[in-house]
């Protein structure tokens, strides 16, 4: 897969994301779903949007044991997803038995990415709630060299990261970023962000995009641009 942007699909019910994405009626988006509109419209939501002809992150960050999560794993990949994922946290044993639930009868299965320590996780709350006293970073590299021990595809991280991970990791480790704002944008409750074209100078295979396009005036405008910064 080459570089591509994602949209964060952030949306409550199965209404306000057809009335988005119906906008779009000459190029079909990569689309995030995350747990909100998941939770509030079940599997079928997947389905329907899938049919539409888009490709699809499902992002349900599962962590739970390993046995759980092959099964939940085979039951995301029959819907036939691109890419989902889990937290790093849960340790290899989860993320091989994750692979094994992902894989298909024929051998094929949807891209397994990790997320690392959560971008709302900062080197205070990581000591004092997990007992984690290494630096940030470092923990961050860690947890991206055991998902590829295990592994994975790649992680999710900021794209302030995704050049250590790719020399720690491999070139063909996918770095799937947030935290991405247009020069003059509002940064909303995003800390450490980067432009689409910073994100693509520094690494990034996927930028997840989400209110700089879906509260754009325009959003087909908005997903033009950060395509042509950051894939064209
Ligand atoms: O609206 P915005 O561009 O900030 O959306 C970013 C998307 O990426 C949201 O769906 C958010 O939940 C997700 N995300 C993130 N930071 C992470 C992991 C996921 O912003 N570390």
């Amino acid at each position: 897969m080459g570089k591509d942007v994602i949209v964060a699909c952030d949306f409550s019910s199965a209404q306000a994301v057809y009335g988005f994405l119906d906008r779009f009626t000459g190029e079909k988006p990569f689309v995030k779903i995350g747990m909100e509109l998941f939770y509030a419209e079940g599997p079928d939501i997947v389905r329907q949007i899938k049919r539409q002809g888009h490709r699809i992150f499902l992002d349900l960050k599962l962590h739970d044991i390993p046995n759980t999560v092959k099964k939940a794993m085979g039951v995301l990949s029959a819907l036939d997803v691109d890419i989902c994922n889990l937290h790093a946290a849960g340790t290899a044993p989860m993320m091989e038995a994750a692979l094994e639930g992902l894989t298909r009868p024929d051998g094929t299965r949807p891209l397994l990415i990790a997320v690392t320590q959560l971008t709302s996780t900062d080197q205070q709350a990581m000591e004092r709630d997990l007992l984690i006293r290494e630096p940030l970073d470092r923990v961050v590299m860690h947890y991206a060299q055991t998902a590829r021990r295990a592994g994975l595809d790649g992680v999710v991280c900021s794209p302030l990261e995704a050049g250590k991970v790719h020399e720690i990791c491999g070139a063909d480790f996918l770095t799937v970023t947030p935290g991405v704002r247009f020069a003059e944008g509002d940064r909303g409750d995003q800390k450490r962000v980067m432009t689409p074209a910073q994100a693509r100078a520094a690494g990034s295979d996927y930028i997840v995009v989400g209110r700089p396009i879906t509260a754009a005036e325009d959003p087909v405008a908005a997903y033009r641009r950060c395509v042509a910064e950051f894939v064209d």
